[in-house]
């Protein structure tokens, strides 16, 4: 047995997620937990909110509410919506959690300790009538290379122009629009990555199994341009974790707080205190996940994440961990993913555009939306929602193929025998055929699902799906029932016993659709088939069985047109 460190990048807490953000990090990291725990591995799949910085400040602002209780109350909604979806999380933490705060003030003391932290002066906008300093793009002004007259402190968006808030005329604050602001001068905290250089370079060479997507991107900010820059961990913020030296005060670091990519990725370790102590569990129950010296030197660990986090995963938190010269676990394999696009352009949360996660629950069990979303996930380019494309999947994948199979089977078999698995018969040459095929195929999707190849395990499960309705075409049991009621009993003692197979290989894909056909299967020995015919001979004779609800709808196309055009605008 082994043990499976499973993490998804953490959402930020503003607002709800749409499908790209689900399919990006959540959705394939709950497939492959679900399948680890399937194969009897002991897993800690762990996720959580994003809690700090600027845009979460501005969102509670927007929503008339304090910060901390706006926090609170979007954690509970992304929770719920997560239950929705079925994401397996052992714990859905946040990184505003006091387990982060502690872990996070310990990391920068340590790091300071290792001669890793300089303090840096700077020049920053402070905005009177905002009772704050302004983050760059949250100050606006006239372009002084093209005159647009809403250029933001870090970029024009008319003419691209790469700019310093100081560069702008007539800056004003993007929050209130106040133009009484003030440069003044303040201090931050640097971590000297680019003193870490050749130990992350070293550890990232020596990863010679991870994915094109994610070495390349880290090769190209570890050695383009002037290659790792130190970066800022401090900022002037109200709503973050306080700066402080482990538990020590930092002297001039009054009122700061630690900038969020900062402490974001600490939550991963948080959270698994926030784990143990949700369940009652000792420290060294999660720091044998966490700590090398403490037992966790065998554990495996995984990431997941869309690729605009890879710098921060393969770089930015490794040399946090690095730098501390603790025996901190490190990352093993890092599973990133492209984007998902929507019906001919991009998802977007500012723009409210695509389907947002509750909304997709809304409308839909989450069945429909994990199956087509794993089989469709971007994995080696971007890929695109659109909704003639979710529909014919549906249909054909869900209801056609698995749905169509197991409501034919169970209503030949009562129709025929009885609602109970029947006794006579036996298998012949179609059936030790089908076998074979299924173990060549079995295999393919454990290697593909342990390799994380998302794709290819879906279109191997869907191969597995076939291969049952092509066995049930091929011998005909309606057919041969009239001549060899024997015969056709054989084949659908068979056929039953497929539903049952097939409710444990699909489980993480598809949780609900699954524990229908083994709770209508009378069953819960959800065990995985290590040995196929053992695996199809357990539902023994005389078993009784219920005929399932139908498992899948089809999506008709007045509802496709319905749903394409509520989701054609912005969400209000
Ligand atoms: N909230 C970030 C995003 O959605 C991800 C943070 S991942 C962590 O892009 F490593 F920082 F935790
Ligand atoms: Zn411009």
């Amino acid at each position: 047995m082994a043990r499976h460190l499973i993490t998804s990048a953490i959402p930020y807490i503003n607002g709800i997620k749409h499908l790209g953000n689900l399919i990006g990090s959540q959705l394939p990291a709950d497939l492959y937990a679900r399948f680890q725990r399937a194969r009897g591995h002991e897993v800690l799949f762990l996720c959580a909110t994003d809690e700090h910085g600027t845009p979460a400040e501005l969102a509670a602002a927007k929503s008339g509410k304090p910060v901390a209780d706006y926090c609170a109350e979007m954690h509970g909604v992304q929770a719920e919506i997560a239950k929705g979806f079925r994401l397996s999380f052992d714990h859905f933490g946040r990184s505003s959690s006091p387990q982060n705060h502690a872990l996070t003030q310990h990391f920068a003391g340590q790091l300071d300790k290792a001669g890793l932290i300089r303090e840096v002066s700077e020049k920053q906008v402070y905005s009177h009538a905002d009772g704050r300093f302004l983050p760059d793009r949250y100050i606006e002004g006239t372009c002084p290379n093209c005159a647009y007259d809403k250029a933001r402190g870090d970029q024009c968006e008319n003419c691209t122009k790469q700019l310093d808030p100081t560069d702008l005329i007539d800056p004003r604050s993007a929050i209130s629009g106040s133009t009484d602001l003030e440069v003044r001068e303040t201090k931050h905290l640097y971590l000297r990555q680019s003193e870490m250089r050749g130990k992350l370079n070293d550890w990232i060479d020596s990863k010679g199994d991870w994915p094109l997507l994610t070495t390349s991107i880290a090769k190209k900010w570890l050695n383009d341009g002037e290659g790792l820059q130190d970066r800022g961990i401090t900022r002037d913020l109200d709503w973050g974790i306080p700066v402080r030296n482990g538990t020590e005060d930092w002297p001039g670091m009054e009122g700061k707080v630690f900038y969020v990519w900062f402490d974001a990725p600490i939550e991963y370790i948080a959270c698994a205190a926030e784990w143990a102590e949700a369940n009652g569990k000792s420290d060294a129950d999660w720091e044998r996940w966490w700590r090398t010296d403490k037992g966790a030197d065998d554990v495996r660990y995984t990431q997941f994440m869309g690729k605009d986090n890879v710098p921060f995963h393969t770089l930015s938190f490794p040399a946090t961990i690095l730098g501390s010269n603790e025996p901190w676990k490190l990352v093993d394999y890092i599973k990133s993913f492209n984007y998902l696009n929507y019906d001919g352009g991009q998802f977007s949360t500012s723009q409210g555009r695509g389907v947002f996660m509750d909304q997709a629950l809304d409308i839909l069990p989450a069945d429909y939306w994990r199956w087509w979303l794993l089989s469709h996930v971007p994995e080696s380019s971007d890929s695109e929602f659109n909704w003639e494309n979710f529909q014919s999947s549906v249909n054909k994948d869900l209801a056609d193929v698995l749905g169509n199979f197991v409501s034919r089977v169970t209503k030949f078999c009562r129709s025929k025998f009885d609602e109970t698995v029947p006794a006579a018969g036996q298998w012949g040459a179609a059936e030790e055929a089908l076998i074979a095929e299924l173990t060549t195929r079995i295999h393919a999707y454990e290697g593909f699902m342990d390799a994380m190849e998302v794709r290819k395990s879906a279109s191997e499960l869907r191969a597995i799906w076939v291969a049952g309705n092509e066995y049930l075409q091929t011998v005909a049991p309606w057919t041969v029932f009239k001549q060899d009621p024997d015969a056709a009993a054989a084949q659908i003692r068979m056929a039953l016993n497929l539903i049952r197979l097939y409710a444990v290989l699909s489980a993480p894909f598809i949780p609900d659709a699954s524990a229908s056909m083994l709770a209508s299967m009378n069953c819960d020995d959800d065990s995985w088939p290590e040995d196929v015919t053992a695996a199809l001979s357990h539902l023994p004779a005389g078993h009784a069985f219920d005929v399932p609800e139908v498992l899948f709808a089809k999506i008709t196309d007045e509802d496709r047109e319905g749903w394409q055009e509520r989701f054609s605008g912005t969400r209000d």
